[in-house]
């Protein structure tokens, strides 16, 4: 037998693989991994029929009830895999100062040593009895100006069955690459091989996890987890940290936002992309429903998490969704909060950590208002309202999640899959903030938008591995998905809006919003979920500069009169709750992005600190 017919027989190469760089790269990773077989994903609903099947046999799917849940599963993890590892998550670029302060950095060639070239390397050997996927997918529509290509090599089919949902997945994008087509790779192991003859588990998984990202080289490598954003590499791995790094070089963005559609009833289309925290309400904010009262409204979904953005030629910015899918949080999801989404979650869903019930059916805390009278819980054990009261078990992990297609969304946008992307009209951030962040801020213009993303805070969720409800600076809701130096970050937003200012386009207007002011009860003021319209409409009134407002120390804010308030009994005095601005607040505030521009000061523009100056002054004279 000839040599690329042994390697043919060997990587079980299809015949439609034409990119001699992609085979070269599976032969490398399947030699250094040892992986017991390989097998390329074409992405068929018959190849996910067949994986799916392969978990259930395996143990780490269970199938739901079809009647109730109909094409869908139930996946528990290990107890130790069950978010994001952000203090695991490198960013190896040449140089320290380029990863910036706010990630974890090591020099390329250690942590090459580490996992791949070093005698005791991570990566070698640990797909030791088990088959290597090849998962070729498009971030974006196949072939748009915007989207780009990744290949995840993994040893593990819940992340091949989850890519096909959250990408493009399969054959038709390895036909797209052709002979020369780039991608960005991406290897994945969950850092358990079996020896000969070992029974597997149902979720494999290693104590030691290391997610890596290779700016340079625009390559992914990540050990130990199975879960979500550690182990979807499409995701926060490829479309934020290598896209971030990729949008800096080439003149685009890409950011942790939804991006939504709202039509007025005269039949006016406007786009908004909005950047929150994890779990802070992206999806709820998605696929918003309007109050009664806004008869003839309509929010429709482009995207619940990640947003590529890139200038048209006629200046305007224009977001895609890179994603095909939604890997959103379970828990808090309901028929109040999002409609919307419970509809999409009736058939062909991956459920992970949640708990499953009596009737093969799942069930998440806020699921429904009476819990059901028994259930088993996301680690497998015996869970009812009486021992959650005993013991504050939850039946379902806070961060337990779904992964569900877009197509399965009532409310997508017609253009969610439109290879050109939607004309972005304004911007959203906003964190959770329980005290001095006001409902919502208009910024004056770019560089003062800027700053308020720049020095958002937010308290931590679930999302990620730590302590929680803790306030962190989280800089445009992109702490933990910056592939470089975030005040370098900075700059290219103020870089790029400069550039389209100068070319004469108008720029995207910028707000900051806090759906999560309490009471001095503790509980949340702002009704929030399908209320938030009336925050959205004020935004398009102010651009279509009808809106009313009055300046304060650091934006625009409405007036209690400014909001349509129709349908909602919410008073003035909730409102002032709500928007009011406390000097002693704000001074506190002010220190603490002192500390943050102290940490970014390499690099730092000079135009944050400057808007920082203007906001102190304005406070000093409201004080006089
Ligand atoms: C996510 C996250 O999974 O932000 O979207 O953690
Ligand atoms: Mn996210």
């Amino acid at each position: 037998m000839n040599q690329p017919a042994m390697q043919g027989l060997r990587l079980n190469l299809p015949a439609y693989v034409k990119n001699a760089r992609l085979i070269a790269w599976v032969a490398e990773i399947a030699a250094l991994t040892e992986a017991a077989d390989v097998y390329w994903c074409d992405g068929s609903a018959d190849e996910y029929q067949r994986l799916c099947d392969q978990l259930v046999a395996a143990g780490t799917f269970k199938k739901l009830n079809p009647t109730l849940r109909p094409g869908s599963y139930l996946a528990n993890s290990d107890p130790s895999d069950v978010a994001r590892v952000e203090n695991r998550t490198f960013i190896c670029s040449a140089s320290k100062e380029d990863a910036g302060p706010t990630n974890n950095w090591m020099a390329p060639d250690e942590m090459r040593q580490l996992l791949q070239i070093g005698d005791q390397a991570l990566f070698k050997g640990c797909m030791r009895g088990r088959t290597l996927y090849v998962v070729p997918f498009s971030m974006g529509p196949l072939g748009s100006p915007i989207a780009h290509i990744g290949v995840e090599l993994s040893d593990s089919p819940y992340v091949a069955v989850n890519m096909r949902t959250m990408t493009r997945m399969g054959r038709a994008v390895i036909e797209l690459l052709g002979t020369e087509g780039d991608f960005v790779p991406c290897v994945h192991s969950v850092g358990a091989p079996l020896q000969e003859g070992q029974a597997d588990v149902s979720w494999p998984c290693n104590t030691t996890k290391y997610i890596v990202h290779f700016p340079q080289t625009r390559e992914i490598w990540s050990y130990g987890s199975g879960y979500g954003g550690n182990a979807l590499l499409g995701k926060k791995c490829f479309a934020l940290r290598i896209a971030s790094t990729m949008g800096r070089a080439q003149g685009w963005l890409a950011e942790h936002m939804l991006v939504l559609g709202v039509q007025s009833p005269s039949g006016k289309k406007s786009h908004i992309a909005a950047a929150f925290p994890s779990a802070c309400g992206k999806t709820n904010f998605a696929m918003l429903i309007p109050p009664a009262a806004f008869n003839g409204w309509k929010i429709t979904t482009i995207g619940d998490d990640i947003a590529w953005i890139k200038p048209g030629a006629d200046g305007r910015l224009y977001a895609i969704n890179p994603e095909a899918g939604y890997f959103g949080v379970a828990p808090g999801t309901n028929a109040h909060t999002n409609p919307n989404c419970m509809a999409s979650l009736q058939r062909d869903v991956i459920f992970t950590n949640v708990a499953l019930t009596d009737d093969g059916d799942v069930w998440w805390e806020g699921m429904t208002d009476t819990p059901p009278a028994h259930c088993i819980d996301w680690q497998g054990k015996d869970w009812t309202p009486a021992i959650a009261k005993a013991t504050g078990a939850k039946a379902a992990h806070p961060n337990a999640r779904f992964t569900v297609a877009a197509t399965n969304n009532p409310a997508l946008d017609d253009s969610w899959d439109n290879p050109a992307g939607v004309p972005i009209d304004a911007f959203i951030f906003g964190g959770r903030r329980s005290t001095t962040v006001p409902l919502v801020t208009e910024a004056r213009d770019w560089t003062e938008g800027v700053n308020m993303a720049a020095t958002m805070g937010s308290e931590t969720t679930a999302a990620a591995a730590g302590q929680q409800g803790v306030v962190r600076r989280d800089p445009f809701a992109m702490l933990p998905f910056i592939g470089y130096s975030m005040a370098d970050y900075f700059q290219h937003w103020l870089d790029l809006g400069a550039k389209l200012q100068a070319s004469g386009a108008k720029l995207p207007a910028i707000y900051c919003v806090n759906w999560f002011r309490k009471g001095a009860d503790g509980k949340f003021v702002w009704p929030g979920y399908g209320e938030n319209m009336r925050v959205l409409k004020w935004m398009l009134d102010r651009l279509d500069g009808q809106g009313g407002g009055t300046e304060n120390v650091f934006g625009v804010t409405p007036g209690y009169a400014d909001l349509t308030w129709d349908g909602l009994d919410f008073s003035a005095q909730q409102f002032d709750t709500v928007t009011r601005i406390d000097a002693a607040e704000w001074r506190a505030e002010l220190k603490l992005h002192d500390e943050l521009f102290t940490q970014l000061d390499f690099h730092l523009p000079a135009e944050l600190p400057a808007v920082k100056a203007r906001i102190e002054a304005r406070l000093a004279k409201a004080a006089d």
